[in-house]
């Protein structure tokens, strides 16, 4: 099945000739994987593929100068509200971390610091998880210059501590995970996979597996009918383990999950 193209912008040569690179890296993940990919895993590789992905590559993405702004690029009073939060869990605690989860450009890091700091509650460490390798340097270089007396207390890991004791801090991370793609159809749901047609990507659709099958079944349950035939959408399917880390991880204290309606 091929979707209609939406009418875009031209972009200019420099965006053009990464978007070709981009799209041939996939191109190779789809003929590797035998012709098709599900959507999840070619969003992943649109994303996060090392140089090359959206959140990968060397562009500037968030704030005024870059593609899209969350709450934090707008204005540092997101930052203070949510330090106010964590001020009262840090005292409750007597101590404690803060791990925040995709830093983005790091304003969030830097004010919610910064009232801590004047609030006097300041965390033992706080921790960024990052998958960006891109982010993870531009979070530093901002970070390091913003902040250079609190500095020593920023560090970035690569997976979840055991036994974190503090709060943890997601802003526009559960919306930005790769989702998988489904179709209802009389009698089975369908996983909705990317494939190559005449040298462009184009949707084609196979049996969904178990998991999504369950997932979508979930959700019909809970309707108490199922959805419309020919009924397409998305499932983030990987919120679930995401979250099941993130619970492992916290020993004791609060995690604020936040996305944007
Ligand atoms: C939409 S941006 C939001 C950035 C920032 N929190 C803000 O509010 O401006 C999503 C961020 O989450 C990061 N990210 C995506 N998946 C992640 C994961 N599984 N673990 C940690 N960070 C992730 C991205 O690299 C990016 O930094």
């Amino acid at each position: 099945m091929q979707h209609a193209q939406p009418s875009l912008p031209e972009p200019d040569e420099i965006s053009a000739s990464h978007s070709e690179r981009v799209a041939s890296y996939i191109g190779a993940r789809i003929d590797e994987a035998g012709g098709t990919l599900g959507f999840a895993e070619y969003m992943h590789h649109a994303l996060y593929a090392p140089g090359l992905g959206y959140y990968a590559a060397g562009a500037t993405k968030l704030g005024a100068e870059g593609d899209f702004v969350t709450a934090p690029e707008v204005s540092p009073i997101f930052g203070r509200i949510l330090a106010r939060q964590c001020a009262e869990v840090l005292g409750e605690l007597g101590g404690g971390s803060i791990l925040e989860y995709g830093a983005g450009s790091g304003r969030l890091a830097r004010d919610v610091l910064t009232a801590l700091d004047e609030l006097g509650v300041l965390p033992e460490r706080y921790e960024i998880l990052e998958v960006s390798a891109d982010l993870k340097e531009r979070q530093a270089r901002f970070l390091r210059a913003e902040l250079p007396r609190l500095f020593s207390r920023i560090t970035w890991i690569d997976t979840p501590p055991t036994g974190h004791r503090g709060v943890m801090i997601a802003n526009e991370v559960l919306d930005a995970l790769p989702v998988e793609r489904f179709r209802r159809s009389e009698n089975a749901i369908e996983q909705l996979r990317v494939t190559r047609e005449d040298g462009r990507f184009a949707m084609t659709s196979a049996p969904a597996p178990v998991r999504l099958t369950d997932y979508v079944g979930a959700i019909e349950r809970a309707l108490g009918e199922p959805l419309p035939n020919g009924y397409v959408s998305e499932a983030s399917l990987g919120v679930r383990d995401w979250i099941g880390g993130l619970a492992d991880s916290l020993q004791q204290g609060i995690a604020f999950l936040l996305i944007t309606a």
